[in-house]
């Protein structure tokens, strides 16, 4: 190739807004910093996503999205160099999901695993997902994909299924049209599942999870609260690591987790200080996030920076439909 700076290849990938992020999401947001430099990157932060099971909750999606691009950038998320946007914002998002609609087998939305998993265990806590919206969630984000012509989409293990399922949209779209699209594949990151400080799924939901822009007080505090090994009184009962929290944490954010673990099973350390050791590894982790921070948390910046995101991903956007239009007969935007 003659260019080698245009010949990059995209990727798209995006996430739910549920909340501020917290720790758990450090690992596949690092990911996608890594990959800035040598793909070209769109990051979405997918609010029709969020509503195919928030449709009942009150949320202000602008505000939440603003808190979830801070986190973004403060992680190091370049706005020169990548685009980071809110999904419903670029309407042709929208307009895919319906192109992608008339040729997509109810069967095969039906037989996507999360779809009859996520329908039980969200209907057992009194939330109806027979609906719709939710029937498309991964058709919809098959269209975020290919509305982009993404070649790699990085995702954690288990949204496989629903790459594939992309992948089969776009052979589709392929056969009955034209050669539109390339087959994305999925970029599975290892993401250390690490619990919430009370021992289950770190989630904003059940209040256990470190938020990424924790400050040394808060992350000290969190720490204390984790679950250890039971049956350690004293400090000087030997300990095992295996079943303590805090070993989990360690094994993420310390440099020396064999000592540590030698430390605890030995009885010379006590829980005390081991949580101590934690807290001080952990804010030396975020510090520089906390700086970072700081310097996007201006008034208008992250909006700044997410409508310069928008106008890029409208424009490979509206590139796209263009294509998509032409090939299905629809008349031309321009
Ligand atoms: N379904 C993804 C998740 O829950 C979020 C998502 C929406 C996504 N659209 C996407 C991920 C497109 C990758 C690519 O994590």
């Amino acid at each position: 190739m003659s260019n080698g700076v245009a010949s990059r290849q995209r990727i798209l990938s995006g996430m739910r807004p549920t909340g501020p992020l917290h720790i758990g999401h450090l690992s596949v947001l690092q990911n996608w910093v890594r990959l800035q430099r040598e793909y070209e990157c769109f990051f979405a932060i997918v609010d029709w996503h969020a509503l195919t099971t928030a449709y009942d909750e009150k949320t202000d999606y602008g505000e939440l999205a603003r808190q979830i691009a801070l986190d973004w950038l403060s992680v190091g998320l370049d706005p020169e160099e990548t685009a980071i946007f809110v999904q419903s914002r670029v309407t042709e998002h929208a307009e895919l999901f319906l192109a992608l609609a008339m040729i997509t087998p109810l069967s095969w939305l039906e037989r996507v695993p999360s779809y009859k998993d996520q329908i039980q265990h969200l209907g057992s806590v009194g939330k109806d997902l027979h609906t719709f919206g939710f029937l498309g969630y991964p058709l919809l984000q098959a269209a975020d994909i290919m509305l982009y012509k993404a070649q790699a989409v990085p995702v954690g293990e288990d949204q496989l299924p629903h790459i594939e399922l992309c992948r089969e949209i776009v052979r589709r779209f392929n056969y009955l049209y034209e050669e539109v699209f390339p087959e994305p594949l999925g970029l599975v990151g290892q993401v250390p599942l690490l619990p919430g400080v009370d021992g289950r799924k770190m989630s904003k939901s059940y209040h256990n999870a470190i938020s990424i822009a924790a400050a040394t007080e808060e992350i000290k505090g969190q720490v204390r609260m984790m679950i250890t090994d039971p049956a350690r009184l004293r400090k000087d009962d030997l300990g095992h690591p295996e079943v303590c929290v805090v070993f989990k944490f360690h094994q993420v954010y310390s440099p020396d987790v064999s000592r540590v673990e030698q430390e605890c099973r030995d009885g010379h350390i006590g829980c005390v200080g081991c949580k101590a050791y934690l807290a001080e590894n952990l804010d030396k982790v975020l510090a520089p996030y906390r700086a970072k921070r700081q310097e996007w948390d201006e008034p208008g910046l992250v909006q700044r920076a997410l409508k310069r995101g928008e106008e890029r991903a409208r424009q490979a956007a509206a590139d796209t439909m263009d294509e998509v239009r032409e090939v299905m007969g629809l008349p031309r935007n321009r």
